[in-house]
């Protein structure tokens, strides 16, 4: 084993379906680094006993997908303040002194997707639309809430959850009923889809647009079709889209300059690498 090659990861529960590794891989390519990024499929159980023990080997830090976000929260010796808030960790980095450091980048790679595609995009523009209540919505509505919507409002499914998500985390957060969700649009300058609603294999997300403002911003955390019926639906109506690819590259770049030590770009070409992988699995 070579110790001068740098190591990282990403562990989940499946992991094979993962797009970290080619991601990172394409970007220690370009970079010319020496280093390592490989999937650990790691079990509920074992998760805290392969966190202890992260550093063996020389690695310096992991990303952490489902479902081990939260409990990874409770295991790391400290988090920031974004990991705490939204309750959850993607990203491990181990310190000088061998403790472990969780973030949790998906806020940041939410509103850096955002001013990637549509830079004059503002969260202050008007209240933010948010669809959904799991562990991805609690993210984007951090995100929303930091970069200044003045107010949000939550649908979901099972209201419940929204109703829970509002109260943890906050701030101007209204809870509306999920069969409302055409009219609230109404006053809206952000519309968010955090459903799986829309994904391949899943059933569609039925919504009808005609009351959102034309210079409403529409996105979608589905990639998988790369553009959305939703997405489409908003583009053919006017209203400015980004799709959520670029979630996944740009969460990505915090870890990849922790561990490899160059900030990493979030580049056509890489785009284009990730698509050709997504069309293989
Ligand atoms: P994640 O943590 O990745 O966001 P999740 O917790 O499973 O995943 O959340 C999936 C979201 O899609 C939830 O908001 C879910 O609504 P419920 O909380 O009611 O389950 C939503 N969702 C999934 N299938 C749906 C459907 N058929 N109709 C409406 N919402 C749906």
């Amino acid at each position: 084993m070579n110790d001068a090659v740098l190591k990282a990861g990403v562990i989940g529960w499946p992991i094979d379906h993962s797009l970290s590794p080619p991601l990172h891989d394409f970007w220690l390519k370009q970079y010319q680094i020496d280093g390592e990024y490989l999937p650990f499929a790691v079990e509920p159980q074992n998760l805290e006993t392969f966190l202890k023990n992260l550093a063996d080997g020389g690695r310096r830090g992991t990303n952490v997908t489902l479902p081990h976000k939260e409990a990874t929260l409770t295991i790391v010796d400290h988090a920031d303040d974004l990991a705490r808030k939204i309750g959850a960790v993607n990203t491990v980095v181990v310190q000088d002194d061998g403790t472990l450091h969780g973030s949790n980048t998906d806020s940041y790679g939410f509103l850096e997707n955002l001013k990637d595609h549509q830079p004059q995009w503002r969260a202050s523009a008007g209240s933010a639309v948010v669809l959904g209540a799991g562990g991805a919505a609690r993210a984007i509505v951090v995100a929303l809430q930091n970069a200044g919507a003045p107010e949000i409002i939550l649908l979901n499914r099972t209201k419940s959850r929204a109703e829970k998500l509002a109260r943890e985390l906050g701030g101007d957060i209204k809870v509306d009923d999920w069969d409302n969700r055409a009219d609230v649009l109404a006053a809206t300058a952000t519309l968010v889809n955090t459903t799986s609603l829309g994904m391949q294999g899943q059933p569609p997300l039925e919504i009808d647009l005609e009351k959102l403002p034309g210079a409403a911003l529409v996105t979608d955390i589905v990639y998988r079709p790369f553009e959305t019926e939703l997405l489409k639906n908003a583009k053919a109506r006017g209203n400015p889209t980004v799709n959520g690819l670029g979630i996944l590259l740009h969460q990505a770049r915090p870890g990849f300059a922790a561990w490899f030590g160059v900030e990493p770009e979030v580049s056509d070409e890489l785009r284009s690498h990730i698509l050709s992988v997504m069309a293989g699995h």
